[in-house]
């Protein structure tokens, strides 16, 4: 009875469930980043429609959102969950996270509009971010649009060894980045949608 037609065989693993192991052990690996991922979602898109992305770049932004740090399921829980500063080896684990991320996803044809948001959301509009070191327009936008709202979540929520900054403080420091960490561009389009009372703010405490 399997094999044939749509019935995958026993111990197949269909894009839907390979995305509920996915969920699972991000959630087993730090149970805000769900919370973390709907944010950062919910933000990247109210600044996308601020560019006129269209309902398919949209999907795929929801995609790249609900994925970006996917690859964090191959970094040591004690290493995410450290308080403080990192030692050169940790840093070096949880700046893997990216292309951890692409790996694991890169198989599924389903998943694929979401690696550019896997593989290029810590880049930074100056060169200096990773895994890659691109700069300005040669970092894929779905990176750079993630970037903003990844970084805002990050900052208006909590760690255990920091308070989070308000949205206001946060806002300050994501307008003082554009041009150097940020695309400006999308800085003022980040900007104008938490003026107009459309950006949500940051939860409780989020693994780096
Ligand atoms: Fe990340």
């Amino acid at each position: 009875m399997y094999g044939k037609g749509s019935t995958p065989a026993p111990g197949t693993s269909t894009p839907v469930v390979r995305l509920a192991a996915f969920a699972t052990a991000m959630e087993i690996c730090d149970p805000a980043l769900g919370a973390h991922a709907a944010r950062v979602g919910a933000n990247a898109e109210v600044t996308a429609l601020r560019l006129g992305w269209d309902g398919e770049q949209l999907e795929a932004l929801r995609l790249g959102a609900a994925l970006h740090d996917v690859g964090k399921v191959n970094v040591r829980a004690e290493v995410l969950a450290k308080p403080g500063r990192l030692d050169d080896r940790e840093l070096a684990e949880i700046r893997a996270h990216p292309v951890e991320g692409l790996w694991l996803i890169a198989g599924v044809a389903s998943l694929r509009p979401a690696l550019p948001y896997v593989l290029f959301h810590h880049e930074r509009w100056d060169g200096h971010g990773y895994p890659t070191r691109r700069a300005g327009s040669a970092i894929p936008v779905e990176g750079r649009v993630l970037a903003v709202a990844d970084a805002f979540d990050a900052m208006t929520s909590g760690r255990p060894y920091r308070r989070p900054l308000t949205a206001d403080q946060a806002a300050t420091e994501v307008d003082r980045c554009g041009g150097t960490q940020f695309d400006p561009e999308i800085v003022q389009a980040f900007l104008a949608a938490l003026d107009a009372g459309e950006i949500v703010s940051g939860g409780a405490a989020v693994a780096a």
